[in-house]
C-alpha cells in the first residue's frame, strides 16, 4: 500500500473514533476528543506498518492543525506554504526521493574522483546544483550538466549556475536521457530508486565510466571502493566502475 495511502487510512480511523466516542456521550471536549484521535490514527499507522517517522506525524497532525487555527493566521499563508513545498518536493511522495544537498566536503572528495583529461558528468537529480557549481568552478576543462525535476529547486539553480559556461542545466526525469555520453554519472537521491538507477547505469552507460551514489548503496551489487568524505554527517560515496562485465553481471 503507498505510504500516503497509509496515512489517510490513519488519520481518517483517527477522525472516526473521535466522533463515534462523541456521539456515544462517551468522550466530551475538543482537546481528550483531538487526543484520541491522535493516538488512534498513530496506532492504525504502526499496525499499517508505516515508517517510524510517521508516527509523531500523526500524533502532531490534528493538535497542530487546530491550534494553528485557533492563531488566526489568514489561510493565504496556508496556501502559500504548500504551494512552495509543492514546488520543492514535487513528485517525492512518488520518486521516494526528497531534497538534500551535496556539501562542500563531497564536492572536493567527487573533485578528487575526476580524471587530469577533460570529461563529461551528469548529475542525476541535481537539486540547486550546489555540487555542479563546486565542480564547474574547479574544472573549467570539464563539462557538468544537471537534470533536477521540481521545478522550484531547478529555477534557483538555473539561477545560481547561470554565470558558469561548463554547465548545462535542464529540467527533466533522470531516467529520461541516454547516460552514455557521461564518464562519470552521480546520484545522490535514496535506497528507493537504486535499483532502478543501477538498471539504467548497466544498460547505457559506456565500459570505463564511473557511477558514484553520495549515501545509498546499490543493493546486492559490491562497490568497486567506498570512499569516507570525513565530515560531520559521515558522508560515504560508493563508487562503482561500469566495465564489460558489469553488463554480463546484471542481466
Ligand atoms: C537528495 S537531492 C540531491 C541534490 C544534488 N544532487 C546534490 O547532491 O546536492 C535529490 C534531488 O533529486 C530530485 N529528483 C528526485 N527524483 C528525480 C527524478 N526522477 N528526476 C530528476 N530529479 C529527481 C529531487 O527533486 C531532489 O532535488
Amino acid at each position: 500500500m503507498p505510504p500516503a495511502l497509509k496515512a489517510l487510512i490513519a488519520q481518517l480511523s483517527g477522525l472516526a473514533a473521535a466522533v463515534a466516542l462523541a456521539r456515544a456521550g462517551l468522550l466530551g471536549g475538543l482537546w481528550p476528543l483531538v487526543a484520541v484521535q491522535a493516538l488512534v490514527a498513530a496506532t492504525m499507522a504502526a499496525a499499517l506498518r508505516s515508517a517510524r517517522w510517521w508516527l509523531p506525524i500523526h500524533l502532531g497532525f490534528l493538535p497542530l492543525a487546530i491550534a494553528a487555527h485557533g492563531a488566526g493566521i489568514h489561510p493565504g499563508w496556508y496556501l502559500a506554504g504548500f504551494i512552495g513545498l509543492v514546488l520543492v518536493y514535487w513528485t517525492s511522495f512518488r520518486t521516494q526521493v526528497p531534497l538534500y544537498l551535496s556539501n562542500r566536503a563531497t564536492a572536493a572528495a567527487v573533485a578528487r574522483l575526476l580524471p587530469q583529461q577533460p570529461m563529461r558528468l551528469l548529475d542525476v537529480g541535481a537539486g540547486t546544483g550546489t555540487l555542479l557549481r563546486a565542480l564547474a568552478a574547479a574544472r573549467p576543462d570539464c563539462r557538468f550538466e544537471g537534470i533536477e525535476l521540481a521545478p522550484a529547486t531547478w529555477a534557483i539553480g538555473r539561477l545560481l549556475l547561470r554565470d558558469l559556461p561548463n554547465v548545462d542545466w535542464r529540467r527533466g526525469d533522470l531516467f529520461v536521457p541516454d547516460w552514455s555520453a557521461y564518464d562519470l554519472v552521480y546520484a545522490f537521491l535514496s535506497p528507493v530508486p537504486m535499483p532502478a538507477v543501477w538498471a539504467k547505469a548497466t544498460a547505457e552507460m559506456r565500459p570505463g565510466s564511473t557511477l558514484v551514489s553520495n549515501s545509498f548503496a546499490v543493493p546486492g551489487r559490491e562497490p568497486d571502493a567506498v570512499i569516507e568524505v570525513g565530515d560531520r554527517r559521515g558522508t560515504r560515496l560508493f563508487v562503482y566502475r561500469l566495465g564489460e562485465r558489469t553488463k554480463h553481471r546484471s542481466d
